[in-house]
């Protein structure tokens, strides 16, 4: 039988810590707080609009939805763009080269519309976003190769370009987006596994990454109150253009030699290689899709992060 304390402390527990400070009485009428609560929140924000209604949080129902993808040429969010279309929605590909977007679309087989588009640049966004009319989705996979970045050597001006796509892009993301998504849209963002597991020489980029995990959960509580979803998908070494670039010096490596030593590279992971785009990308539509995700940070990363 339950106790009648049981309700109070069911309804607290779902109380945030802010609630809970401005109502001492909060566990003698619980009942009342909740209702307090939905009424101060709903005085200090924009009425919430009406819950995400229940629906598959698999990724199959994307299906018929439009997903920008910025940084979509390459890597992550190339490969997220073909699982999209494996699952019935519409990728639309942005990023700066118009050579490599063509190049990205003609080898995904089926129409894909491409947009130019520096991401930081939040008018240019704009327009595409403009352009391409509505968009459920936004994943933000772009980023930019600085190279190592020492404290010593690394003065603020140098430091701030380390950061500045990863960092003031998906702000800009965030801004054309946040004020656009309707109800059920989301935001998803990269960052990486050394975010808790640095290396050194990293930290100006680095500072970057874990920025944009702090900017996503704030988003999340946020923009909740008009049902947009805001999450992190921290992954770790990944194959692709940026990974070869890394770990080769050279985006397009390929060839017996550089598999051979992608693959020594690899083994020190605890699952024995580096993950595929594939599976980064495929963590990024469960974000995407799962209409009960935000706030996320989900790690994927072979175990990087406990070796
Ligand atoms: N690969 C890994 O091992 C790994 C590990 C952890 C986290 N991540 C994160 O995962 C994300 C995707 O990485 P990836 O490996 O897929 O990289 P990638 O293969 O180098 O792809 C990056 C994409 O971003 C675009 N881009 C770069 N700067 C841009 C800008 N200013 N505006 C618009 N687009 C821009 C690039 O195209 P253009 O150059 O033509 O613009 C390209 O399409 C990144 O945030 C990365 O840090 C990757």
């Amino acid at each position: 039988m339950a106790s009648p304390a049981a309700p109070a402390f069911a309804a607290s527990a779902f109380a945030t810590e802010a609630d809970a400070a401005s109502d001492a009485d909060a566990s003698d009428t619980a009942s009342d707080t909740a209702s307090d609560t939905a009424s101060e929140s709903a005085s200090d924000t924009a009425p919430s609009a009406e819950p995400i209604p229940v629906r598959s949080p698999l990724p199959d129902g994307l299906a018929g939805r439009t997903a920008l993808i910025l940084g979509g040429s390459s890597g992550i969010g190339l490969a997220a763009a073909r699982l999209l279309l494996g699952v019935g929605a519409r990728p639309v590909l942005v990023s700066r080269d118009e050579g490599r977007l063509r190049a990205a679309a003609e080898g995904l087989g089926e129409p894909v519309r491409t947009f130019a588009a520096d991401v930081t640049d939040e008018e240019r966004l704009a327009e595409v976003w403009d352009a391409v009319g509505e968009v459920d989705h936004v994943l933000v996979t772009a980023t930019d190769f600085f190279g190592p970045s020492p404290l010593a050597t690394t003065g603020r001006e140098a430091a701030e370009k380390a950061m500045a796509v990863r960092l003031w892009g998906a702000y800009a993301a965030a801004r054309v987006a946040g004020a656009r998504l309707a109800p059920g849209g989301s935001i998803t963002y990269l960052s990486g596994t050394l975010v808790t597991r640095p290396m050194p020489g990293a930290a100006a980029s680095l500072a970057g990454a874990g920025a944009v995990e702090v900017l996503s959960r704030s988003l999340a509580v946020e923009l909740a109150p008009r049902r947009i979803r805001v999450n992190v998908l921290r992954s770790g070494p990944t194959d692709t253009p940026l990974l070869r670039q890394i770990a080769l010096g050279d985006r397009s490596a390929t060839g017996e030699e550089a598999e051979a030593a992608l693959a020594r590279a690899g083994a020190a992971l605890p699952l024995g290689r580096f993950g595929t785009a594939d599976e980064a990308a495929a963590a990024a539509l469960f974000l995407m899709s799962n209409p009960f995700a935000t706030g996320s940070v989900l790690t994927l990363d072979g175990g990087h992060s406990l070796a």
